[in-house]
């Protein structure tokens, strides 16, 4: 897939802000600081159309990006951001799971680990609600080039262990720094929305 055009189309903090037109999504999930805007700008070819941050809980609207009139990227708040006050956090979690909940054009979700760490608590958390609601998950492991080449395997071993997937689950090491793993995810989002 090539893209070209994109255009930042709705922001929104409810329903009513959403997009009207009827193109498949892709949703980016993850907690707060893992990449998500920064993955999307990396897929984009955009250096900083989704803003990004070295400070979590930089995106705390649902943004709409329109790519090539064929389907929206939706960058979404990250969770377990614990300094924010504690209303916030709480109106985030409503906001993302009434987005995640009744969206009818949500074809996949996008769910970003650190490539370093093994998932959080939270994380598998979020992992078992998007099974049990049967979204067609694609796991993405970011800030690869913070680890050795070599260490690779091992961590995806840990994470692929950690969240107990079958050996067919598909899990991509990435990168925005370098955009490694950026062709092929992206060859997966295409065949996604077919
Ligand atoms: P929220 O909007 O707060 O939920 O965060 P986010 O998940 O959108 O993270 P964001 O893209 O804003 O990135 C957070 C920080 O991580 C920024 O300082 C990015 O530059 C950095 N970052 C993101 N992806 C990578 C990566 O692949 N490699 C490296 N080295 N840094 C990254
Ligand atoms: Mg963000």
């Amino acid at each position: 897939m090539k893209i070209n055009n994109v255009n930042l189309e709705a922001v929104a903090v409810e329903p009513v802000g959403f997009p009207e037109k009827m193109l498949p999504e892709v949703a980016f999930v993850g907690r707060s600081n893992v990449g998500k805007s920064s993955l999307i700008n990396a897929l984009m070819g955009r250096k900083s159309l989704a803003r990004v941050s070295g400070s979590p809980g930089k995106t705390r609207t649902i943004n709409f990006y329109n790519i090539e009139e064929l389907l929206y990227f939706v960058d979404l708040p990250g969770y377990g951001y614990a300094k924010a006050p504690k209303t916030e956090i709480k109106k985030w979690g409503i906001m993302i799971e009434g987005y995640l909940q009744k969206r009818e054009q949500l074809k996949s979700i996008i769910l970003l680990l650190d490539i370093r760490h093994p998932p959080s608590a939270l994380d598998l958390q979020m992992y078992e609600w998007l099974a049990y609601y049967q979204f067609k998950i694609i796991l993405v492991l970011t800030k690869m080039d913070k680890i050795k080449r070599s260490q690779v395997p091992k961590h995806v071993k840990i994470i692929r262990e950690s969240l107990n997937l079958g050996s067919d689950s598909l899990l991509l090491p990435f990168s925005s720094e370098t955009k490694q793993g950026r062709d092929e995810l992206l060859s997966v989002i295409e065949d996604l929305i077919k």
